[in-house]
């Protein structure tokens, strides 16, 4: 491949200032590090109609409270914090430089998906002749989370003059990017102080209003001339939270000048500091220029693709996008992130969507981090087990046993889903039951129970994790209540995925009854959290059960309900979504889709209409076809029967073809999820739905959303179909199964894995697998792939099927590895 060609496939780049795309750009050209991240803002603009200077630190939360539609209501975000980027330049004396007003004569801004390195490049034209180039660049370091740094090189061309540069730390922010969020209260930030620690630097202070989060940061301004740092003239700045300098220099035509702005930003959620603003005054003058720090950034970021590395060939532009995915990814969470006290946010650290919240999308997340960084995910596990007691607490205010962990999860765990939201297409607020949705403990403990398959990591299984599935299968057990005219259990007044069914047509928000997705996984917990405590050695299991109080008695309900869970089914064995779903409307959906186009969002358009979509047979994302999601055929035929219900082979596609075309995708997670249980039956389906996934945020195919944050879970998702859906890569019962059902289409996959420590190099391609024992690879391990076994020796590689190809021999990269004995 040329070098121009494997920029073209490590690069996002824009042609071309649209003032309408720059929202979007801004969510797609973030570079963050884990621990926070800055959007792709103009750093010259403030918050306005094209652009939105947003920059967020992962966990840093604040509640405010305001009154809507006659009532209170308390929102917890992710706050907004400091422009740390903010930088312009003027000659003369003349205007600042906005973009917006500048005569461009060109215009480029790239992101770089290798090192997360924005760069943007104009040259323009002012009104009095003058033309000039400017290129700006900007990193989060990813070696010391704590560093940010930008430049800016002006370039006269055909002028010589006084060259003037503003550059600040500008905390006068506020939360007010999404339009929905508008009329609810958005400043969560004061001002403590702005001092200045040494000559060219100069450090800000401020406070979250709420949660009283000091957050400092520090900035050194330098003017350079190539190596030569330029003595500038520099006057200080001073406004209430906003501090920084102008610097003057004289430049001379064909000459180019250069801003150096290196950044401290240390919170007080921070560990091994004393307090913010000493750690960032402190560690400032310790960090060297851009290129010092770029060189630590790269190496960090070349050690992260060296484990998240992920070839595809073929089709088109999704190495691309599979590239961008990871890069977001791992912006939002990094090793950077194990250390801190946070979750997985749905938005990613890319803008103000849903708040900062954390949902139940690090279900889609998680099997990307479990076979490369499964510290990582231990650490994101922990930010659930930590508010394992506030869950408890959660559980018992609502009547109910065991851990009801909140759809909606933020600094403390307590609920922090809406109770009003607002239809933009109405203007009406609405209001919104989606706490219902309890199935995220389902989640929570699938994570668990997925990440100790993962690694057998026994001793987080011992020390958190059971406890945890206990817990959430308590809850189940408690909300379950036995239906005396079905014998069976039942669980009712809940939602399930779809957001669409609140309640029953006249009960919209009272929930619904026994979803079938709930039900079934609600026994899934329980079975595995039996299964954790039956593998738990004699005495932590003791203390586990005398910890919680977890009684005899309990555990033979549990087992009851495993047997006797109701799950409700059609006249002609389609999964029911919930009690009575086959009893509601069908919609016309030929009808809307003529009469609106983008009908993603039924639920908005009937509701202005004067109409609820409680009241079809129609669902925003995938519901029943989550089962077929999380658990293979080969988990859930034994479920089914265990339940005394028949699953016979037609279940799974009459399902699919019933649910699918009752779907309307209202979100980003719905193609990921269709991609998956596409890929058995109708494979280039599939790959249809894949690509749709891969659009999801490139092509902002929601209208407007990616704008106001990155939708993680798809990006992540989209990963996770290359990796374990089309590839059929399961971590089950001690083993790494393989049951590829690879589309031609895809080309060939190259991926490395580590699985239980064994670094592994995975090529697919069509009915072919060769499995390679990746650096340092050291004992013996077994492998399957459809009904053959084999064992994968340090150093070799294996081919599936293995017929007359079957090689076991040393692999090129590997043979400087000497077997180990196992
Ligand atoms: C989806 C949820 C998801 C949430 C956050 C909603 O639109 O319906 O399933 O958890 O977005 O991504």
């Amino acid at each position: 491949m040329s070098e121009g060609a494997d920029m073209d496939q490590w690069t996002l780049c824009y042609e071309g200032y649209a003032p309408d795309d720059e929202p979007l750009r801004e969510a797609l050209c973030t570079v963050g590090n884990g621990y926070l991240a800055t959007r792709g803002a103009a750093p010259e603009a403030s918050a306005d109609a094209a652009h939105y200077p947003g920059t967020y630190a992962a966990g840093i939360y604040n509640r405010l409270t305001t009154t809507v539609a006659g009532q209170t209501v308390e929102n917890e975000s992710l706050v907004n914090l400091p422009h740390w980027p903010a930088m312009t330049f003027r000659i003369d004396d003349g205007p600042w430089f906005d973009v917006d007003t500048a005569g461009l004569l060109e215009y480029r801004q790239y992101l770089d998906l290798r090192h997360a390195i924005l760069t943007r490049r104009m040259r323009f034209r002012d009104t009095r002749g003058r033309t000039t180039a400017v290129t700006q660049r900007r990193f989060v370091s990813m070696d010391f989370e704590h560093a940010c740094v930008a430049d800016m090189a002006v370039t006269a061309e055909d002028w010589s003059g006084r060259l003037e540069f503003r550059s600040t730390l500008d905390g006068a922010v506020r939360n007010t990017l999404v339009t929905r969020y508008q009329d609810l209260a958005g400043t969560h930030l004061e001002p403590v102080r702005a001092t200045r620690p040494c000559d060219d630097s100069v450090l800000l202070e401020v406070q979250t209003n709420q949660s009283g989060i000091r957050v400092a940061m520090a900035a050194r301004t330098t003017v350079w001339r190539g190596r030569e740092r330029l003595s500038a003239r520099r006057r200080l700045l001073e406004e209430p939270g906003r501090t920084g300098y102008d610097l003057a220099a004289d430049i001379a035509s064909g000459q180019t000048v250069r801003l150096e702005k290196v950044v401290t930003v240390f919170t007080g959620r921070d560990r091994a500091i004393s307090e913010p603003a000493a750690e960032a005054a402190r560690w400032l003058p310790r960090l060297g220029g851009y290129d010092d720090l770029l060189k630590g950034h790269t190496t960090a970021w070349d050690h992260l693709w060296d484990r998240f590395r992920i070839e595809i060939e073929g089709r088109g532009d999704a190495q691309r996008i599979i590239r961008l995915h990871v890069l977001h990814l791992l912006q939002t969470v990094s090793p950077n992130t194990a250390e801190l006290d946070v979750g997985v946010p749905a938005r990613g650290l890319h803008g103000e969507a849903y708040r900062g919240h954390v949902f139940w999308d690090e279900l889609f997340v998680f099997p990307l981090l479990n076979l490369r960084v499964p510290d990582l995910t231990r650490a994101l596990l922990r930010y659930r087990y930590r508010r394992l007691p506030e869950a408890r607490q959660a559980a018992r205010a609502a009547g109910h046993e065991g851990a009801m962990f909140p759809w909606q999860s933020g600094s403390d765990g307590r609920e922090e889903s809406q109770r009003l939201h607002l239809n933009p297409r109405s203007g009406r607020w609405l209001s919104d039951p989606s706490w219902r949705q309890h199935h995220i403990g389902i989640a929570v403990a699938y994570n668990v129970w997925h990440y100790y398959q993962a690694t057998a990591d026994r001793e987080f299984l011992t020390h958190y994790g059971a406890q945890m599935l206990v817990e959430i299968a308590r809850f189940w057990a408690s909300v379950a209540s036995y239906d005396r005219d079905r014998g069976r259990y039942v669980i009712r007044g809940v939602m399930g995925p779809d957001e669409f069914h609140t309640g029953y047509p006249g009960a919209e928000d009272s929930g619904i009854d026994n979803n079938a997705y709930t039900n079934v996984m609600a026994v899934w917990v329980i079975l595995r959290a039996l299964d954790a405590l039956a593998s738990l050695p004699e005495q932590p299991r003791r203390h586990l059960t005398e910890t919680v109080g977890l009684l005899p008695e309990e555990l033979s309900r549990w087992r009851d309900i495993s047997r006797t869970m109701y799950v409700p089914f059609h006249d002609d064995g389609v999964i029911s979504q919930f009690d009575g779903y086959d009893t509601l409307r069908e919609l016309d959906w030929d009808h809307y889709r003529a009469r609106y186009g983008n009908i993603r969002r039924l639920d908005r358009i009937l509701e202005a209409e004067g109409d609820d979509v409680n009241r079809y047979k129609a669902s925003k994302q995938a519901d029943v076809l989550m089962l077929f999601y999380l658990l293979s055929a080969d988990e859930l035929a034994p479920l089914f029967h265990h339940l005394g219900y028949s699953f016979d082979a037609g279940i799974i596609p009459r399902n699919i073809d019933y649910y699918l075309a009752r779907t309307s995708h209202g979100s980003s997670l719905s193609a990921v999820v269709h991609a998956w249980v596409l890929a058995r039956a109708h494979r280039e389906r599939a790959v249809e739905f894949f690509l749709r996934a891969l659009e999801a945020d490139i092509a902002d195919i929601q209208g407007g959303t990616t704008a106001e944050g990155i939708h993680l879970a798809a990006l992540a998702g989209s990963v996770d179909l290359l990796q374990r859906c089309f590839s059929g890569l399961e971590t089950r019962g001690n083993q790494l199964l393989l049951n590829p059902y690879w589309p031609e289409s895809l080309g060939t996959l190259e991926l490395s894995v580590r699985y239980r420590e064994h670094p592994l190099v995975l090529r697919i391609s069509g009915h072919q697998v060769q499995v390679a024992a990746g650096h340092g690879m050291h004992r013996p391990m077994r492998i399957s792939c459809r009904s053959e076994t084999a064992v994968l020796h340090p150093g070799s590689t294996l081919e599936f099927p293995s017929g007359d190809s079957r090689i076991d021999r040393p692999s090129p990269r590997d043979t400087a590895t000497p077997p180990q004995p196992p």
